[in-house]
């Protein structure tokens, strides 16, 4: 039989005694989601392994690729992590709480599954007040992965947590939709120079201006056979909702003429298109379902857009969805462009 899921949701009178029992079930090595501002965490507590198993189980995770380990203070921080180097300490008091995570020198106390065998550990101290309540009331360091199954679009709501993992985790405390959309930037500081993983909302400009140098270590397509991943995240298939997706990037006037064309091709096949657009595309041409990333110029306004959009046009029976490249790829654009590119199945350059 299915076990239960309880949702617990922010403005219900009995929120705060459910982000208590959600606490009590972390504390008592149970699985919770829970909202961040950047996508909801399915989290265990870091140094219970047995618990931190369970992330693994319910969302079908390969086992060496790493968690996020979510702190609520810095004491907690030390605990967790040798050699806190200067320029992780300045990146801290800049971004911390926030969406950025550190990858540091691990303490022999993480167990293995957490780090997945690395020696290093990723850290993070989020800004959802609901995300440090449950850290602060656990007392506990919170392992905690996107709450999505693995491979599929990251949940920015309680209801995509709800669509992927009811019944596989103890609670869901539903804190409204995330703010940024996207999940934080990743920067390894174990070596002589940051180096950023995962691209996020702290940009490689941000992290720059902070500590003076910082390299890209991160591809934005799935690696190719034989290449060694720097993060184990890399490797794997990312973001990618059943339906065949197409990005089209290229200049304003040739993505709109390739994006008709794709269509027209899909409508005498009989199939059934939807597109993830901007709104100023999205006036030249038409679909079955288009799903809307706000205007080019405001990447921001994507970033919380594109895994609820692409979620909800594979659930909106479809043989393609298309998305539309003009978006503007500066700031968290990048982080955009580079979550987009590994949904994609194929990517045209019109
Ligand atoms: O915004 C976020 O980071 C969200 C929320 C819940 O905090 N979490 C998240 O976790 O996106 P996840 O597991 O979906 O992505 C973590 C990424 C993976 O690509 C993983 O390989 C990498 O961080 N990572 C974690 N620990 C690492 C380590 N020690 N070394 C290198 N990469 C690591
Ligand atoms: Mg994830």
């Amino acid at each position: 039989m299915k076990s239960r899921t309880l949702v617990f949701k922010f403005g219900d009178k009995d929120f705060e005694a459910g982000i208590n029992r959600a606490a009590d079930i972390i504390r008592e090595g149970g699985t919770v989601a829970f909202p961040t501002e950047t996508v909801y965490g399915l989290g265990a507590d870091a140094l219970n392994a047995e618990a931190v198993h369970k992330i693994f189980k319910a969302k079908g995770r390969p086992a060496d690729n790493p968690l996020i380990v979510h702190i609520a203070s810095r004491d907690q921080c030390s605990e967790l992590a040798e050699e806190i180097p200067a320029d992780a300490l300045r990146l801290m008091d800049l971004f911390w709480p926030g969406p950025l995570t550190l990858i540091l020198k691990a303490k022999d106390i993480v167990p293995d599954v957490t780090t997945g065998g690395l020696d290093t550990v990723g850290l993070r101290m989020p800004e959802n007040p609901i995300a440090l309540e449950l850290i602060r009331r656990s007392e506990r360091p919170i392992a905690a992965p996107s709450a999505n199954t693995s491979g599929s679009p990251s949940p920015t709501t309680a209801r995509h947590v709800i669509q992927d993992l009811e019944g596989k985790i103890d609670v869901i405390l539903d804190g409204g939709p995330t703010e940024i959309g996207l999940e934080s930037t990743v920067v390894d500081m174990t070596g002589d120079v940051p180096v950023i993983l995962r691209p996020g909302h702290v940009t490689a400009e941000n992290i720059r201006e902070c500590v003076g140098d910082v390299r890209i270590g991160y591809k934005d397509r799935t690696l190719e056979e034989g290449e060694v991943a720097r993060s184990p995240g890399m490797k794997y298939t990312h973001y990618s909702p059943k339906t065949s997706v197409i990005l089209i990037e290229g200049d304003v006037e040739d993505v709109r003429k390739a994006i008709e064309e794709v269509v027209s091709e899909c409508h005498q096949e009989g199939e059934r298109v939807g597109l993830l657009m901007t709104e100023e595309t999205a006036e030249f041409v038409k679909a079955d379902e288009i799903y809307f990333l706000g205007k080019r110029d405001v990447p921001a306004q994507a970033a919380r857009s594109i895994f609820m959009g692409l979620r909800h046009l594979d659930n909106t029976n479809l043989d393609l969805i298309v998305v539309d490249g003009t978006l503007n790829k500066e700031g968290i654009g990048a982080a955009v462009f580079n979550r987009l590119r590994k949904a994609a199945d194929r990517i045209i350059n019109a």
